[in-house]
């Protein structure tokens, strides 16, 4: 069986402690190293990722393509609209010959049913650099980053603020999968997605869904926010004036606990979901979270490859 990742749950919380346990030996073992120096056993050497962009990206398009060659293999970046899929290829054939080129597939797409599609027809393991519906890729570096600010998993309490997206439909799959509670603090029609929030409740994951903002961050360990407007939603300014009571300021951080930090998967849209003060202040993880997508994405690397 091919193994794929497109959300994690396709990992057990077992894996899932694996490979941040292996992400954070990895990151230790080349502290102060020249980035683009391949890790010392090298464990994709040979191998090759090919990354589908239907939606723009920094962080996963880079963090990627070096998490490839810290782990000796390469990437190549494909802009999908510069592709044959652009011009109406299928999915299902680019899938088949991509699989006969490369050795595993990221692809970034809106619909979610495209990456299953994708998967379905390819022999070699697809992963998932964000859907409309889920963006696992980025919670495990949102893990990574809080077990390296010394909170364990079992007992932590994460606070959402904002809009119900895929970032937190991805935050709730983990909390299920490592037993720890979300706190997500959305306005009335911007919740999460509902199938998700109870296959976290029924395999223990102990979310709170709240359209009051203060009691999603009241004792957080952790506050995360994202954009109101994610790539490919309609800009409107009544989701906007909905979405303002939800904006990560100083008042807001206040009502977690003293030591808790806070968390953007970036990039962030300074005044409107967060300030600038939480942004740059000492609370904020952001810059290692960013960094933290190299790392974490070298061990789903490895997962995929049954390396772990
Ligand atoms: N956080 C994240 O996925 O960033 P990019 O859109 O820049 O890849
Ligand atoms: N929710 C955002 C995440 C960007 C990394 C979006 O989908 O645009």
């Amino acid at each position: 069986m091919t193994r794929h990742f497109l959300g994690l749950a396709d990992a057990s919380g077992a894996a899932i402690a694996a490979m941040l346990g292996d992400a954070l030996d990895r990151k230790a073992a080349r502290a102060s190293w020249p980035k683009g120096r391949a890790d010392s056993d090298a464990p994709l050497a040979g191998r090759i990722l090919a990354m589908i962009f239907e939606k723009n990206s920094t962080r996963t398009r880079v963090s990627f393509d070096v998490a490839m060659r810290q782990l000796g293999g390469s990437a190549i970046v494909l802009d999908a609209g510069t592709t044959q899929l652009g011009r109406g290829e299928t999915i299902a054939d680019t899938a088949r010959v991509l699989s006969r080129m490369v050795d595993a597939i990221m692809i970034r797409t809106d619909d979610h049913a495209k990456i299953e599609e994708l998967a379905h027809y390819a022999d070699v393991p697809v992963i998932n650099g964000l859907t409309d519906l889920s963006h696992p890729c980025q919670i495990m570096a949102d893990l990574l980053t809080v077990l390296e600010r010394g909170k364990p998993l079992p007992g932590l309490q994460v606070a959402w603020l904002g809009d119900g997206n895929n970032v937190l439909n991805s935050l709730i799959e983990a909390a299920g999968l490592l037993k720890f509670t979300v706190r997500a603090g959305c306005p009335v029609g911007f919740e999460p997605d509902a199938a998700f929030v109870a296959k976290a409740r029924g395999s223990g994951g102990d979310i709170l869904l709240t359209a009051n903002p203060i009691e999603a961050a009241e004792g957080a360990d952790v506050v995360v926010t994202d954009t109101w407007i994610s790539m490919g939603q309609a800009d409107s300014d009544s989701k906007i004036a909905v979405m303002e009571p939800y904006r990560v300021d100083q008042a807001l951080m206040a009502r977690a606990k003293p030591d808790s930090i806070f968390l953007h998967c970036l990039p962030a849209h300074r005044g409107e979901e967060v300030v600038d003060l939480v942004v740059d202040g000492p609370q904020s993880a952001i810059w290692d979270e960013a960094e933290n997508r190299i790392h974490a994405q070298k061990s789903v690397l490895r997962w995929v490859f049954e390396q772990l």
